[in-house]
C-alpha cells in the first residue's frame, strides 16, 4: 500500500566529525616524538604524562607546536573549507602507560577539538565518544568508538563528552590534541 503522505527521513540534529590520515606520519614518527622531553618533572604526572599545564593553560605553545601544524597540514585546511576561520592557538601531548585512562570530560564551549593518534598500536583503543542526547527508546547514552588507527585525526566538536579508556597495551599510547576556535573576523563579518 502507498502511503499517503510521504516525509522525507531527515535528522533534526547531527554530532558533525571529521576523521583524516596524515601518510607522512610513519616517515617522522620516531624524529618527532624525540623531540618531546618525556622527563620534564612538570610533566609526569600521577596518572599519566601531560604537558597541558606546562604550556596550554599558561597560553604558551609548545615547542613542537609549529611543526605538528605543518604535519597536520593537510587534515587543518581540509577542515578549515567547511569552517572558514578556524584557528588554532596551541596543541597539547598525553602519553598513556598500562593501567592508565583520561576519565569523561569537554573541552568546554570552544568550536571544535582535534586527536592525533601518534602512537596507537593494535591493542590501543581510540577516543570513545558520548552522544550529547540519550536513546530515544532505551533513555541510555549511547557511546561509540570510532575507527581510528595511528597517523589519524578525529575532529569532533569541543563540547562532546568523551574519554581515554584504560590503557591495557604495554606499549604507550600518545596522543596530541588541540581546540579550534573561530578568529573574531570570521564571526562578526
Ligand atoms: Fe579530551
Amino acid at each position: 500500500m502507498i502511503p499517503t503522505f510521504v516525509s522525507l527521513q531527515a535528522d533534526l540534529f547531527r554530532l558533525p566529525c571529521l576523521i583524516c590520515h596524515v601518510p607522512d606520519w610513519q616517515n617522522v614518527k620516531r624524529d618527532f616524538l624525540s623531540s618531546i622531553n618525556w622527563d620534564d618533572p612538570d610533566c609526569n604526572l600521577e596518572h599519566f604524562y601531560s604537558d597541558y599545564h606546562r604550556y596550554f593553560t599558561r597560553g604558551e605553545q609548545p615547542p613542537y607546536h609549529m611543526d605538528l601544524m605543518d604535519l597536520l597540514r593537510g587534515p587543518l585546511d581540509f577542515f578549515a573549507q567547511e569552517n572558514p576561520g578556524a584557528q588554532v592557538m596551541s596543541s597539547w601531548c598525553q602519553r598513556y602507560s598500562a593501567n592508565q585512562m583520561h576519565p569523561v570530560h569537554t573541552h568546554g564551549v570552544i568550536g571544535y577539538s582535534a586527536v592525533f593518534y601518534a602512537q596507537l598500536g593494535r591493542a590501543h583503543k581510540p577516543t570513545c565518544f558520548f552522544s550529547p542526547f540519550p536513546d530515544p527508546w532505551s533513555g541510555f547514552i549511547d557511546e561509540k568508538i570510532p575507527k581510528c588507527e595511528e597517523g589519524d585525526i578525529i575532529f569532533f566538536p569541543s563540547q562532546c563528552l568523551h574519554q581515554s579508556l584504560p590503557h591495557a597495551a604495554a606499549e604507550d599510547r600518545i596522543i596530541f590534541s588541540f581546540n579550534i576556535m573561530q578568529s573574531p573576523e570570521s564571526i562578526y563579518v
